[in-house]
């Protein structure tokens, strides 16, 4: 059998080892262990207050640890300067507010990190950008500005802005909790689609039937801690702990 001896062809693309925080009291991270692989979805659910928000920040360094490890393709994540810049690059994020420039077009909100940031050429940037408008459904938007765009229009221009960056990864933070609900299909789709072209992903949502369709691996969080992990069928048919089986009844027909 062939041994790749490649120095990433077998790590996890994203590795939390021991991983805790504090807010003053609250222990808001609590040993957390996660390890994600190259095409991985990873949808992380749990209570309100539980720690996915803080968790996911902590993996591009909006938020700092107090302890433990997290590495990208192996590397430590970089504490400061071009390096982290050069990491958070590669790491798209996108949140339920889609947090879009108000003042510049879709098109320019799409080309700005690829000029500014990878020092792609205006032409370059802008083909690119197009063709991603494109694949999520919005270059007809492209001259609009965010206001004049629906919410889940703009939630998928702030998706095809991330994916401008030829981001490793995605992070998902609740991207459509903030939609009415018939905009919310239209953004999960875009996020189907992405999932079956290989992208890594880890996704904190509450639409269990996302989940269900996508996800790899569903991680269950709690007070700080991953209190269960598993496929999305162990997961939501045959929960192992009772703050599981209490979470799923406490959003069954929502
Ligand atoms: N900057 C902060 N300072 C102090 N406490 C914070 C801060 N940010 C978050 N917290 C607290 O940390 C806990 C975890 O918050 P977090 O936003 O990670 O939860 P969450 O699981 O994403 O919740 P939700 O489902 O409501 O988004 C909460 O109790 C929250 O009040
Ligand atoms: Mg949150």
């Amino acid at each position: 059998m062939a041994q790749s001896t490649s120095s990433t062809g077998n790590q996890p693309l994203i590795e939390l080892r021991h991983v805790d925080k504090h807010y003053g009291d609250l222990h808001v991270l609590n040993d957390i262990n996660l390890s994600v692989d190259r095409g991985e979805v990873v949808v992380v659910i749990g209570p309100s207050g539980s720690g996915k928000s803080t968790m996911c920040r902590t993996i591009n360094r909006l938020e700092t640890i107090d302890s433990g490890e997290i590495l990208i393709e192996g590397e430590p994540l970089p504490q400061e300067g071009k390096d982290l810049a050069r990491m958070r690059a590669e790491l798209g994020m996108v949140f339920q507010q889609f947090n879009l420039f108000a003042h510049m077009t879709v098109l320019q909100n799409v080309m700005l990190g690829p000029v500014d940031v990878l020092g792609v050429s205006k032409d370059e940037a802008r083909e690119r950008a197009m063709d991603l408008l494109g694949r999520v459904g919005v270059a007809e938007q492209a001259d609009k500005v965010p206001a004049q765009l629906s919410g889940g229009q703009q939630q998928r221009v702030a998706i095809a802005r991330s994916l401008a960056m030829q981001p490793k990864a995605m992070l998902f933070d609740e991207p459509t909790s903030a939609l009415d609900p018939e905009m919310i299909n239209e953004v999960l789709e875009v996020m189907v689609r992405l999932a079956q072209k290989g992208m890594t992903m880890i996704v904190i949502t509450h639409e269990m039937n996302f989940a269900r369709r996508v996800a790899d691996r569903v991680v269950f969080m709690a007070d700080g801690q991953i209190v269960e992990t598993g496929t999305p069928d162990e997961f939501f048919s045959h929960p192992q702990t009772k703050r599981a089986q209490d979470f799923l009844n406490s959003i069954k027909g929502h």
